[in-house]
C-alpha cells in the first residue's frame, strides 16, 4: 500500500506500520524492516531502556528526530505498562512543525490504524510559545502509581535547541541517514549531546558508517557495534564514560 500525502508518500513497512517517504530528501522515515520494529528493537530494547524501567530508575531520553512519533510513543507505552516506574523526562527534537501539529491533532496520514491509546497520548501535546521565539509542545502523562512523565517537543533545528535544562540517560539518534542529512552526524552535534549526557548515557543509532564512528569518538563517546535485528547486520551503541 502506498498513497500520496502532503508529507510525502505514505508507505506500509514490513511489520504493517506506516511510514512516509520524505520528498525533499527522498528518504523514508524508517527502514523497510518496519517503523514499529525499529522503534522496539533498536531504540527501546538495545538502548537498555527496559532495564532502567525494571530497576525503577528515573530516566531522561533525548529523542532526536521526533518524526512520525514512533520512538517517542513506544517509549511512553513501555513506561505506562511498567509495573512501578519512576519519573521520566522525554525531550523530542523536530524541525518540521507540520509533523508535530499533525501528530498532536491525530491528522497524520501515517496514524491510520494506530491504537486509541497512542492517539490519546499524542493528543495530550499542547503548543506553548517559549520565551526565545521557539515553539514548544508539552504533555504530562501520569502513571497509575502517581509518577509523572513529562514530554517536551522542541520545534526547530536541533543544532540550535537549548538543552541546558536537561541531562540525558538515553539518546535516540534518528535523524535520517548521514548521507542525506550529514549535519546531524557531525562531531559538533555529538559534542552538544555529549555535554548534556549523564555519565553512562547510552546513544543508539542505525548508522555504523566510518565518519559517524569517528565523529562520535571525537566528541568523547565510546562506541561499539552491536548485532542488528532484521535486515541490517549491525547497529551502533555509544556511551559516555569517564572510565577508559
Ligand atoms: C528518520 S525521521 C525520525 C523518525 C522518528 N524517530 C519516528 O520514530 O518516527 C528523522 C526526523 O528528523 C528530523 N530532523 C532532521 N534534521 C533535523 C534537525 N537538524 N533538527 C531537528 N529535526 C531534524 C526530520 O524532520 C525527521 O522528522
Amino acid at each position: 500500500m502506498s498513497k500520496d500525502s502532503k508529507f510525502g508518500l505514505v508507505v506500509e513497512t514490513a511489520d504493517g506500520s506506516l511510514s512516509v517517504k520524505d520528498p525533499t530528501i527522498d528518504e523514508e522515515y524508517h527502514s523497510d524492516g518496519g517503523a514499529l520494529f525499529e522503534a522496539r528493537a533498536l531504540f527501546i530494547e538495545a538502548s537498555g531502556y527496559i532495564g532502567r524501567l525494571d530497576r525503577c530508575f528515573d530516566t531522561a531520553i533525548l529523542d532526536v528526530g521526533l518524526g512520525l512519533g514512533y520512538n517517542a510513543l513506544l517509549s511512553i507505552e513501555y513506561w505506562l505498562a511498567a509495573e512501578d516506574p519512576s519519573h521520566q523526562t522525554l525531550v523530542s527534537l523536530e524541525k518540521n512543525s507540520d509533523l508535530v501539529a499533525a501528530l498532536a491533532s491525530g491528522d497524520g496520514p501515517w496514524m491510520e490504524g494506530w491504537s486509541q491509546d497512542w492517539l490519546d497520548l499524542a493528543s495530550k501535546l499542547e503548543k506553548k510559545d517559549a520565551n526565545d521565539d521557539k515553539v514548544l509542545w508539552k504533555a504530562t502523562i501520569t502513571h497509575r502509581n502517581g509518577k509523572v512523565l513529562s514530554w517536551t517537543v522542541i520545534v526547530g533545528d536541533a543544532l540550535d535547541a537549548n538543552l541546558n535544562d536537561f541531562s540525558f540517560d538515553i539518546v535516540f539518534q534518528d535523524a535520517f541517514s548521514p548521507q542525506k542529512n550529514s549535519r546531524m552526524w557531525q562531531s559538533d552535534w555529538f559534542q552538544k549531546v555529549f555535554d548534556r549526557a549523564k555519565e553512562g548515557c547510552c546513544l543508539v543509532t542505525y548508522s555504523v558508517a566510518r565518519p559517524v564512528k569517528d565523529n562520535l569518538e571525537q566528541a568523547g563517546w565510546q562506541y561499539q557495534k552491536i548485532p542488528a535485528a532484521g535486515k541490517k547486520r549491525s547497529w551502533l551503541k555509544a556511551y559516555k564514560s569517564s572510565k577508559s
